[in-house]
């Protein structure tokens, strides 16, 4: 008989699960509180970038991040095909700019390590950066090149999941307003307060991000994941004068081919809110034009926020409950999740197939890790 998979949240996880899943065979339906897409998602920048993302070391975290990104070409494919709609998938590559002659031998160091898994990164000096990116400021001295990393336009990219799933014949319900989960050992049964109508399933997948730390009272276990706030905002510049993504230390630049140029992002604590503050945005306007003087005149013509699903351990919740033979936890993807996406959905699928993972850590993504 075919399973049926609840995915609670219609978030680029949850979106990504369902539209793995039901082209697996599965029978899927996406409860979302508000609108798919209407949270952290929608308001990403949509980098690709576990290098210029993952300085330190090559962790678990870096890994899952690095398999998803060898997913991406293939994946952003199926999605356009699936949903008949186009969105941006640039591979720019990016660059890591540098201010102090103190930094080079860090890059070094980071060069050292990422080249073994792949990144075939190049140390750029002031002459080479400029070429590249002629208007970076004159006080950077040079940068590290990552020509593997690639950057997808997150509204875009959401909407097309979106449609995908509903094409193939998703169920997705939106607008269910808070949430009761009524059953969620042997089966899964969910109830919205506000329609008042209830969904049952064989399995239920939590991909709720940000909202998925509500949920301790419900599966008895410490869910450590907290929303933090990231504040970004938009210039309008039609003639693209930034070619790459450019990361320093402070934030991240990126042109889309829209003819808007993505700075972010600020991280603070703010609970659930996503007020965007005159504080949080002078701030990324400060840096972003120190990176790149010209916009230092300019004001954001759009600003916003999204919450991103932090964890205790910076680790994502990954994997099946042992609690229940009926929950499966796919959240806390912090500042990866558009990124993170199709392993995320692999790594569902499989495990409700019964298949292995494929070498992947998941005994440090289980999700029941806080409780033992
Ligand atoms: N991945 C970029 C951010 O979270 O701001």
């Amino acid at each position: 008989m075919t399973q049926r998979v609840l995915v609670l949240g219609g978030g680029v996880i949850g979106l990504s699960c369902a539209f793995e899943l039901k082209n697996r065979g599965f029978a899927v339906t996406v409860l979302e509180q508000g609108k798919c897409g209407g949270q952290a998602s929608g308001a990403a920048a949509g980098m690709l970038a576990p290098y210029s993302e993952n300085v330190e070391e090559p962790d678990p975290f870096f890994r899952l991040c690095l398999q998803s990104l060898r997913l991406y070409p293939e994946w952003q494919l199926a999605v356009k095909e699936a949903s008949g709609l186009d969105f941006e998938y640039s591979a720019t590559g990016s660059l890591y700019v540098m201010y102090h002659e103190a930094d080079v031998l860090a890059m070094k160091s980071r060069k050292l390590w990422q080249d073994e898994y792949g990144a075939a990164s190049e140390l750029l000096d002031a002459a080479e950066l400029r070429k590249l990116e002629p208007l970076v400021a004159s006080e950077a001295i040079g940068a590290l090149r990552y020509p593997g990393e690639s950057h997808v336009y997150a509204p875009g990219y959401v909407k097309a999941l979106e449609e995908a799933c509903r094409r193939m014949g998703v169920d997705i319900r939106e607008g269910l307003g808070g949430i009761d989960i009524v059953r969620w050992h042997d089966g899964a049964e969910v109830r919205s307060a506000s329609t008042a109508q209830t969904y049952r399933g064989d399995t239920l997948v939590v991909a709720n991000g940000a909202w998925a730390g509500l949920m301790e009272s419900i599966f008895g276990m410490t869910i450590p994941v907290y929303p933090i706030r990231g504040q970004i905002c938009a210039y309008e510049t039609p003639d693209m004068p930034v070619r790459h993504m450019v990361f320093c230390s402070q934030g991240y630049v990126v042109g889309k081919r829209n003819g808007t140029l993505v700075c972010g992002a600020s991280e603070d604590i703010a609970g659930f809110d996503t007020t965007v503050t005159r504080r949080g945005i002078a701030r990324l306007e400060n840096w972003n034009g120190k990176l790149f003087p010209f916009l230092g005149g300019m004001r954001p013509f759009h600003e916003w926020a999204g919450l991103r699903p932090a964890t205790q351990d910076g680790f994502p919740l990954l994997g099946a409950l042992a609690r229940s033979n009926s929950v499966m936890f796919a959240a806390g993807h912090y500042r990866n999740g558009i990124l993170l996406s199709p392993v995320t959905a692999h790594v569902i699928a499989d495990l409700l197939e019964g298949r292995s993972t494929s070498g992947l850590p998941l005994d440090l993504f289980n999700p029941e890790r806080f409780s033992q």
